[in-house]
């Protein structure tokens, strides 16, 4: 998804871009390009090119020096095709005004129809460049002014950086919807999409709401109402995350360092969130949690990965707790005029917190009375802003566009406030008792040796991947708490190595995919020994082996029968079933990765994929 940088300040402008972009390619991309003006120069230095960003580098071999603002862009084409022309920093007509954007100007046809009355050409498809026209027509010399008069022309949402060939001591930004966030130096400044991209130069940070203004010159930020123009007073935050934090580490790709992280994630969940024995949730206040009490269904709302977080939360709460749930992707939630009112409780669950359809599904909840609560990892981040309340997953970055550590701390906040829940709410199942919980947050405790023990297996799961990696059809099935693990394998498989993966409810296995089965066709089963469902698991194996199916199982350590049935088997630690699609996912994390590898696909940044999809 698009990424922006903007600087001013003492130092050479292209190279801080151009870092700040490589620290935004985790988001996914398309092309790049900067836009950057010299103290004496009337002309802006423009570069863009199409893919990635070793090719935009490549055209800046001497490049002026002495140049100390800029604007730069990386993009994730939504109006027009990846090319050099649709690629920011956007030009007006007269190269008065350059600008990148991210976000999507839903009436940009009709402004670009009428533009083009008053004689302006466009070189491009996007909307974008739709929006630097405009605010160049607005502008006579006041660029806030122009850049307040064309917002009020434009629909849809946006976070917009604007700079003027007519003044290169200043830079202004706006937003609606889109983040954007300040970074805080000493005689310099910084605007990004993204807090990775400031990491390299400051902690110190402003977030930015919607429909402000942001005007940074070297010594000074001042934010502004964008409707307005009255002077707001923002604070300055320090973050925590440090660059090093983002870096591979010695792993051959971000994916595979996270999925090793996942022992250490797990573990600072327990070690915040436990304390002597009790679960502490800091940022819940207690008039929330009186709301909770009188709560009667909770529907978790997410996108991806995290629509299976909410598919586990979905069993853990029905199933142990007997309060009413319901896991629904956010994009069906946000148009199905959901059933929800002050009586509900709505869980957004994301890694990124921007994601569009989840925010616009957040607002409906919101609309309609509902509670609602943000499970997030990146803080400060407009989902986490808006909720209610949030619970941070605390994760640290997660860099791989395929998500497998924030999903495992998403589980593990689930399964907390699942306990949580448990504890506290008056219409929980009548045997959820005090011990339960206990043996719950014991078992908990021993997640991230056992999540280090099934890495272990990685040298197994190698040799299964290798035999596969020619496969172009899996099968994931899995019943109960596994079948969204089934889900996420599928997920996974196909996110990064580009071959079609089905996950199955197993006993929907006989209702059509069990006409694919042959003995070419490759079936993994998650088949824990402690789940209710195991000896149905077993009867699935047992069909898929009568039609020669290569099947591929996930099941308890120990367990010499599903192992005696399967051509490859993982094996994951004994847990209770509520908490094993913590554990079973894991393996095939791995199976994913490996396969990817072996087929030399772009692991962390697949094709066609955003980490952070923030349009619709
Ligand atoms: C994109 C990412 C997925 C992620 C989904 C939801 O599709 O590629 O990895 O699961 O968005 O993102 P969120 O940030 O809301 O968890």
């Amino acid at each position: 998804m698009c990424g922006i940088v903007g600087y001013i300040g003492e130092r050479e402008a292209i190279p801080v871009l151009i870092k700040g972009l490589e620290h935004l390619e985790y988001r996914g991309y398309d092309s790049a390009g900067i836009a950057c003006l010299g103290a004496r120069s009337s002309k802006f230095f423009v570069a863009k090119e199409k893919g990635k960003l070793s090719e935009l580098k490549a055209q800046l071999n001497g490049v002026p020096s002495n140049i100390h603002l800029g604007i730069g862009h990386t993009r994730w084409a939504t109006h027009g095709q990846p090319s050099r022309a649709n690629a920011h920093p956007h030009l007006g007509q007269n190269g008065v005004i350059a600008l990148v954007h991210n976000g999507i100007i839903e009436n940009y046809a009709e402004l670009r129809a009428e533009l083009e009355r008053h004689g302006h050409k466009f070189k491009s498809q996007t909307d974008t460049e739709v929006a630097a026209h405009l605010v160049e027509r607005y502008y006579h010399g006041n660029l806030q002014e122009a850049i307040q008069k064309a917002i009020q022309r434009m629909t849809g949402f946006f976070a917009f950086v604007v700079i003027s060939r007519d003044d290169p001591s200043r830079l202004f930004a706006c937003k609606r919807s889109n983040p954007l966030v300040v970074g805080v130096g000493h005689g310099e400044n910084f605007i990004a999409s993204d807090i990775s991209a400031l990491l390299p130069y400051t902690k110190q940070v402003i977030y930015l709401e919607d429909d402000e203004l942001i005007e940074l010159r070297c010594d000074a930020v001042t934010v502004f109402d964008l409707q307005t123009g009255t002077r707001i007073k923002k604070s300055v935050s320090r973050i925590n995350w440090n660059v090093e934090k983002a870096q591979k580490g010695g792993y051959k790709h971000f994916m595979l360092k996270e999925i090793y992280e996942q022992p250490e994630v797990v573990r600072n969940t327990l070690e915040a969130r436990v304390k002597k024995g009790k679960i502490v949730f800091d940022s819940l206040t207690q008039k929330w949690i009186h709301r909770l009490k009188q709560i009667d269904k909770i529907h978790f709302v997410s996108c991806g990965t995290a629509y299976h977080a909410g598919l586990v939360g979905n069993y853990m709460l029905g199933e142990s707790l007997r309060l009413p749930s319901e896991a629904t992707v956010s994009s069906e939630f946000r148009y199905e005029d959901p059933a929800v009112d002050e009586d509900d409780l709505v869980v957004l669950i994301t890694q990124s917190g921007e994601t569009a359809d989840t925010l616009a599904a957040l607002r409906e909840a919101k609309a309609r009375g509902a509670l609602t609560l943000a499970i997030v990892n990146v803080v400060g981040s407009t989902i986490a802003r808006e909720a209610d309340a949030v619970l941070y997953t605390h994760a640290g970055p997660e860099i791989g566009v395929a998500s497998t550590k924030a999903y495992l701390a998403q589980l593990m906040i689930i399964a907390l406030f699942s306990i949580f829940i448990g504890e506290i709410h008056p219409a929980r199942k009548k045997d959820f008792t005090q011990a339960k919980a206990r043996t719950l947050l014991k078992e908990l405790s021993r997640l991230p040796r056992q999540i280090e023990e099934t890495l272990r297996d990685e040298k197994r799961v190698e040799v299964c991947a290798r035999a596969l990696r020619e496969k172009k059809n899996f099968i994931y099935l899995g019943r109960g708490y596994n079948y969204p693990t089934a889900l996420e394998g599928a997920l996974k498989l196909k996110e990064i190595t580009y071959a079609h993966a089905h996950g199955y409810a197993a006993g929907e296995m006989k209702h059509g995919p069990i006409a694919l089965i042959d003995q070419t066709q490759p079936v993994i089963c998650i088949a824990p020994s402690t789940s209710k469902t195991y000896e149905k698991m077993v009867s699935n194996i047992e069909e898929i082996r009568a039609r020669k199916g290569i099947v591929i199982s996930v099941t308890t350590r120990g367990d010499e029968n599903v192992r005696s049935l399967s051509k490859y088997t993982f094996s994951i630690p004994e847990t209770q079933e509520m908490l094993s699609p913590i554990l079973a996912v894991v393996p095939l994390q791995l199976l994913a990765y490996k396969i990817a590898v072996l087929n030399q696909r772009d692991v962390d940044q697949p094709r066609n994929l955003a980490k952070s999809v923030t349009v619709e």
